[in-house]
């Protein structure tokens, strides 16, 4: 692959001061773009000032959302390094997803190699407070300006940057969650385990009316039965029901989390027994009546761990860990964020120092 380009700003941008950074409103001064034609494959790699994009209104992802993106996050340690957190992860998905959108593949190694030379240039803005982090946006998007339905034969990909405090404005304090019993976000053969805008775009609804209702979010269930718990808006969830954790199993409708991926082998690792496998919602409902339901929390690259205080399910609300964060929620953000920012020993080689 070419050489990354670069080309400098003249115009820097204010960063945003204090320990509470709201979550996805700033943006750095530089960008990564590069494009995709028939004739070149992936081409043109180049740092450049962060700046709108100009479309064509017939662009095609505006009309038939071919679209996919990724979330990962820079972090600051002790030391002042930046670390980044199993990047070659996140661009082994964005590949998964580029297959089931119709999108032509990229090269893991090279993204990863353009995402550290984009967050070495910016690296002023990783913040330095604690639990904020430089989040990490890169998007492909079809760019063929027709009108006909098929897919692109050119694309833009992009990678932006965001330093950001907690998802939640609550911060580590437990979310409360609505039971979706009317939308779907996915189905099966569906689209449902990519990071496809279109998963998010369909989840906008229920969300809304849950936040009227005074929820934080959604818990959807799966789009055929509409019985089994699949997943969180922007989180993977977890419970832990009679000393054990369940989660639901990777059936091709829900985000295979590396955040997941990540909690399920340090909770293996601390000793716990793990089921990924399918939960009905009557179960989680009957364990959170006889009290075996011990702990609710979501796993996210934005949300990290976030443990859920309550579940609302047809007009009943059940408060779990008595409203409070569980100790196993507790002990795997402190493990998970601890790795992160490089505070405690990373057996796995998670965490990357990049400059
Ligand atoms: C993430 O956790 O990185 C996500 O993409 C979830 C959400 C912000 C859309």
């Amino acid at each position: 692959m070419e050489k990354i380009s670069v080309t400098l700003t003249k115009n820097l941008k204010e960063k945003p001061k204090g320990p509470d950074i709201p979550f996805g409103v700033f943006t750095t001064d530089h960008m990564f773009l590069m494009n995709y034609d028939r004739e070149n494959g992936w081409h043109d790699p180049r740092i450049v000032p962060y700046a709108p994009f100009q479309m064509d209104p017939a662009c095609m992802v505006l009309h038939y959302a071919q679209e996919i993106f990724e979330g990962m996050k820079a972090y600051r340690d002790a030391e002042g390094k930046i670390r980044l957190f199993r990047p070659e992860e996140n661009f082994k998905r964005m590949n998964s997803s580029c297959e089931r959108m119709s999108i032509p593949q990229i090269d893991v190694d090279f993204c990863v190699e353009a995402v550290k030379q984009l967050v070495t240039l910016e690296k002023d803005w990783v913040p330095t407070a604690p639990n904020t982090s430089l989040y990490i946006r890169p998007f492909i998007f079809a760019t063929d300006i027709h009108v006909g339905v098929h897919a692109s034969h050119t694309y833009q990909f992009c990678v932006i940057l965001s330093p950001v405090g907690p998802y939640y404005a609550t911060g580590l304090a437990p979310v409360s969650i609505m039971i979706e019993e009317e939308d779907v976000r996915a189905v099966r053969g569906g689209t449902g385990f990519t990071k496809c805008g279109g998963n998010y775009a369909a989840s906008l609804r229920a969300g809304e009316k849950a936040e009227e209702k005074g929820f934080s979010q959604v818990l959807w269930l799966d789009g055929v039965e509409r019985k089994y718990i699949e997943e969180v808006g922007s989180m993977n969830v977890l419970f832990k029901i009679g000393g054990k954790i369940v989660t639901p199993a990777l059936n091709g409708s829900i985000l295979p989390g590396i955040t997941r991926k990540s909690c399920l082998q340090l909770l293996r690792d601390k000793g716990f027994e793990v089921e990924e496998r399918r939960l009905s919602v009557e179960e989680l409902i009957s364990a959170a009546r006889d009290g075996s339901l011990e702990e609710a929390f979501g796993s996210g690259t934005a949300a990290v761990v976030s443990p859920i205080g309550t579940l609302y399910y047809k007009g009943e609300t059940f408060t779990i860990s008595g409203g409070g964060i569980g100790p196993v929620a507790q002990d795997l953000y402190d493990t998970l964020t601890g790795i992160q920012w490089g505070k405690v020993a990373d057996p796995y080689g998670w965490s990357q120092v990049i400059c």
